[in-house]
C-alpha cells in the first residue's frame, strides 16, 4: 500500500517532506514533469509526497504520476479552500464525500457538470479512506491543535472552535471571491460546502484508474470579496500546520495497526 499525497502550494507539503526526510534517511526525490516526488516512509508508512501546484490540469498530471510511475494504491488531496456552506468558517477542515467540477460545461452534448463519455458529473470519495481521514481530522482538531498553532495566531484569524464537515467540494480552475458568485454556486449546487481548485480532477484521475482517493481542505475563506486577504500568512501560521497534524495523526493510526518493517 502507497498513498500519494498532494498539495497544492509550498507550504502545505514542506511540512510533510521535512518529517519525512527526519523519518526516513533513504528517503528519494525523483523530478517527473517539472515537479519533485518524495518517496520514503512518513510516520512509518509508505508515501510518495508531491507539490502538484493549482489547478485542474496540474493536478490531473500529478496524480496519474503518482499512479503510474509510483504505483500509488490511494491518494489523498490536502490544502485549502473557500467555505460556502452556511457555517463553514475559516478554520474549519471540511472532507469531501464527493467531488464535482463546478466550471464543466459541455451542454448542449452533455448535462451541466458531466464529465464527457465518463457519464457522471460527481466523483463519491472512497469511504473507508474519507473515515480514516475524517478520524485523524476530528483527533488533530481535539488533540493537538491547541498545541501546534498558538491561540494569539488562531485569535488573529478569527478561529475560534473550528469545526469538521464532510459534503461536496467543488472544483474549479479560478479563484471565487465574489459573493454574487458564491450565491450562484450555492444555487447550482446544493449541499455544497467549499470550492478549491483540484480535488475533483484528482477524483476524475483516481475513478479512471480505479484508485481510492479523498480530499481534506481547510478553510482559508469565504470566497467573498476578503478572500484574497492574508491568504498567505494563514496558510504559513495555520493550514500548514493543519496538513501535517492531520496526516500525522492518519499516518500514525496506522503504523500503530500495521507496523512497517524497514
Ligand atoms: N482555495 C482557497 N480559497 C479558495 C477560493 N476562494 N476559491 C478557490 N480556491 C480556493
Amino acid at each position: 500500500m502507497t498513498l500519494g499525497i498532494l498539495a497544492a502550494i509550498h507550504d502545505e507539503v514542506d511540512g510533510l517532506v521535512a518529517a519525512m526526510r527526519h523519518d526516513d534517511s533513504r528517503a528519494m526525490v525523483h523530478t517527473i514533469g517539472m515537479r519533485d516526488y518524495y518517496a520514503g516512509n512518513l510516520y512509518g508508512q509508505p508515501c510518495v509526497l508531491v507539490l502538484a501546484r493549482m489547478g485542474k490540469v496540474a493536478a490531473s498530471a500529478t496524480t496519474v504520476t503518482l499512479i503510474r510511475e509510483f504505483g500509488a494504491t490511494q491518494v489523498v488531496f490536502t490544502g485549502l479552500a473557500g467555505g460556502v456552506g452556511a457555517d463553514t468558517n475559516v478554520g474549519d477542515i471540511v472532507i469531501a464525500d464527493r467531488t464535482i467540477q463546478h466550471d464543466l460545461d459541455a451542454r448542449p452534448f452533455f448535462d451541466r457538470h458531466e464529465v464527457p463519455l465518463l457519464d457522471r458529473a460527481e466523483f463519491p470519495a472512497d469511504p473507508a479512506l474519507t473515515a480514516e481521514l475524517e478520524g485523524a481530522a476530528a483527533d488533530f482538531l481535539r488533540l493537538d491543535l491547541a498545541a501546534d498553532v498558538p491561540p494569539e495566531v488562531l485569535a488573529r484569524f478569527g478561529v475560534a472552535r473550528p469545526a469538521l464537515h464532510k459534503g461536496m467540494i467543488a472544483s474549479g480552475d479560478q479563484f471565487i471571491g465574489a459573493p454574487a458568485a458564491v450565491a450562484e454556486l450555492r444555487d447550482r449546487l446544493p449541499g455544497l460546502l467549499a470550492v478549491e481548485m483540484e480535488g475533483a480532477a484528482v477524483a476524475q484521475v483516481c475513478h479512471e484508474y480505479g484508485v481510492p482517493y479523498a480530499v481534506m481542505r481547510t478553510v482559508s475563506d469565504r470566497a467573498d470579496d476578503t478572500a484574497h486577504v492574508d491568504f498567505a500568512a494563514f496558510l504559513k501560521d495555520v493550514a500548514s500546520h493543519y496538513s501535517n497534524g492531520v496526516l500525522r495523526r492518519l499516518l500514525a493510526a496506522r503504523a500503530e495497526a500495521d507496523p512497517v518493517r524497514t
